[in-house]
């Protein structure tokens, strides 16, 4: 495919969209050696660079954030045209899920950041650590005990950020699909068996019952299966 058909095979449906993006092995497990990296190849990430660059909020939880090394958000000349020529700005906003603001305000991910980010937090997490976040990031401190992720979505809509692409992790995830916020889920089923130990792409609290999804395409790539489903209707 070329890259324009990467980019309108991600077409988001509607202007108010939540995407999330996993990478799992054949036997479900969502990483090898602690990481997402090694289950994923050069398919793997194309999309995953389509769906950064698509994107008005980059969304990902504190566990990912740490473990996978995240720093600033750094796009290719071609994403950054792209985004350009779509009328949007040069980077997305990066959002970083912590109920209990434990992040490094010194961390790459704030100083180096091309747009003032965002951190999510409980409402009561410590203050003095959202009061040293409020230095390099607008905190959006919502939810007793645990973050609200239906007022926390709803604030990053009422800041013109529509376009929402959450890239996990699996607790992440988990509560997305409690609070039933997911539209879509773009995952990459990679040619290999990890075995047991692991966790799925999916932690955390329970879901009141399964979700319905409807599968939108199938592509194959050097033996990955490269999913899109969509937010499907429970009447079908
Ligand atoms: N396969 C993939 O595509 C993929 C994608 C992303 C991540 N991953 C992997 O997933 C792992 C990280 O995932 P994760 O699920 O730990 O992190 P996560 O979903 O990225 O973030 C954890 C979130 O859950 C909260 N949390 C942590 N422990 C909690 C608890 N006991 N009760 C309630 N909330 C809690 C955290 O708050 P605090 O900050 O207060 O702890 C934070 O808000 C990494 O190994 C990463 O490599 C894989």
């Amino acid at each position: 495919m070329t890259d324009a058909e990467v980019y309108s095979a991600y077409e988001p449906p509607e202007a108010d969209w939540l995407r999330v993006n996993f990478v799992s092995s054949a036997d479900g497990s969502a990483t090898l050696d602690g990481l997402s990296g090694p289950l994923s190849g050069s398919e793997d990430k194309r999309v995953f660079k389509v769906l950064r660059a698509r994107c008005d909020v980059l969304v990902a939880g504190s566990g990912t954030v740490l473990a996978e090394g995240y720093r600033e958000l750094v796009l290719s000349p071609e994403r950054v045209k792209w985004r350009l020529d779509h009328g949007l700005p040069e980077v997305p906003v990066m959002a970083v899920v912590s109920r209990s603001a434990r992040l490094d305000p010194t961390d790459p991910i704030f100083t180096r950041a091309p747009q003032r980010p965002i951190v999510v937090c409980a409402a009561d997490a410590p203050a003095d650590r959202q009061e040293a976040l409020g230095g390099v990031a607008d905190l959006i401190a919502i939810g007793d005990g645990q973050v609200d992720f239906a007022a926390a979505v709803a604030a990053l809509r009422e800041r013109g950020l529509r376009q929402i692409l959450c890239e996990g992790g699996p607790r992440v995830f988990g509560d997305l699909i409690a609070a039933d916020l997911v539209d879509e889920l773009d995952l990459t089923v990679s040619p290999l068996l990890v075995g047991a130990g692991p966790g799925r792409i999916a932690a955390g609290h329970g879901s009141p019952g399964a979700r319905p999804l409807e599968l939108r395409h199938v592509l194959e790539a050097g033996g990955n299966l490269i999913l899109r489903y969509l937010r499907g209707s429970s009447d079908e």
